[in-house]
């Protein structure tokens, strides 16, 4: 009889967990580029899960008592609900990890909300840019990735391709500059996925960016970089000093893929590892908190450019 009551428990929990993903999901493709919503909902999905959890442990408890008597009953209850408790407390690896503190309220500040509806990114919103153009290009590969890591973690973003843009040689008016402009205007945090091209970025890149002025200022950016064994590396650096003069700023954390052509090719490897996975959640973290935090200040005092 417990190893029933017990099985019954895991697949209250199971049900429970699963609620998340299913919801989120749903709600993504609702509400497609809405960064924090998706994330709010997550978690009313996983308290769901933990009242479902809670409503099978008190079912255990009363059927225990019922066909075992008490001291069993109580045992089985008190197992069920230790298994809750480590359920509820487990965090899934790699990029998902990322979701559960981006809906936390940052540190406490003066003047702010510290209940939980104020929640820090509720309605955020990510542009992420693949930052090269060439035929047969990578970037894709990477940003393909970078995509599905942030879907798994609920993070809706808009994905500004580069190679879909053409901006005028000339720094004219142009249709695709406008549309540039209104989309990065909308961003809260901004997301750079830049190869190294002789020890730098591409020109392209640099195209967009000088392309546009007040729409970068005080809004946080982060780079996933990718290339030969720096990584891509020399890229970001140089691109830091770029925004630094569009008084944007840049995540202290970067992303960086070295050599990656080889085992992204691979089927039977599981790429990126673990590491990159989980430096891409934790910068994650860091962008949405500049990302909260700037808009909130942006909001209070327009930026003194
Ligand atoms: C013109 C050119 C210059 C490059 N220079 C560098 C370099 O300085 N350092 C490096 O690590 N990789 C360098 N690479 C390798 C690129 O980082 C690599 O090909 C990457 O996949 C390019 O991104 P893409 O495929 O999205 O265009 C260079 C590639 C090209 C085409």
């Amino acid at each position: 009889m417990p190893l029933v009551q017990v099985l019954l428990v895991l697949r209250g929990a199971g049900l429970g967990l699963s609620l998340r993903p299913a919801m989120t999901a749903a709600y993504a493709s609702v509400r497609p580029g809405e960064l924090g919503d998706a994330t709010a909902l997550a978690n009313i999905a996983m308290r769901v899960g933990g009242a479902v959890g809670a409503a099978l442990c008190v079912i255990v408890l009363s059927r225990a008592l019922d066909a075992t008597g008490p001291s069993v009953g109580f045992a089985s209850a008190f197992l069920a609900l230790a298994l809750i408790c480590l359920l509820a407390r487990w965090q899934p690896h790699g990029c998902a990890a990322a979701s559960s503190d981006n809906t936390k309220p940052p540190p406490a500040s003066k003047g702010r909300q510290t209940d939980e509806t104020a929640t820090a990114s509720t309605d955020l919103h990510l542009a992420v840019i693949i930052g090269s153009v060439r035929g047969g290009r990578f970037g894709p590969r990477v940003g393909a990735r970078v995509q599905k890591c942030l879907a798994e973690s609920a993070i809706n973003a808009d994905i500004i391709d580069l190679a879909d843009l053409t901006f005028p040689p000339t720094m004219g008016e142009h249709l695709d500059v406008a549309s540039f402009a209104t989309r990065i205007s909308r961003a809260d945090a901004i997301l750079v996925v830049a190869p190294e091209y002789n020890h730098s970025y591409l020109g392209p890149l640099k195209t967009a960016i000088d392309a546009l002025r007040e729409q970068w200022q005080a809004k946080p950016v982060a780079f996933v970089s990718y290339g030969g064994m720096a990584g891509g590396l020399r890229a970001v650096e140089a691109l830091r000093a770029v925004f630094a003069e569009l008084h944007a700023v840049t995540i202290r954390n970067t992303v960086s893929l070295h050599n990656p052509w080889a085992p992204a090719a691979d089927p039977d490897i599981d790429y990126p590892d673990t590491a990159a996975t989980q430096a891409l959640a934790q910068m994650m973290r860091q962008l949405l908190w500049w990302a909260d935090a700037l808009r909130a200040a942006r909001q209070h005092v327009p930026y003194p450019a």
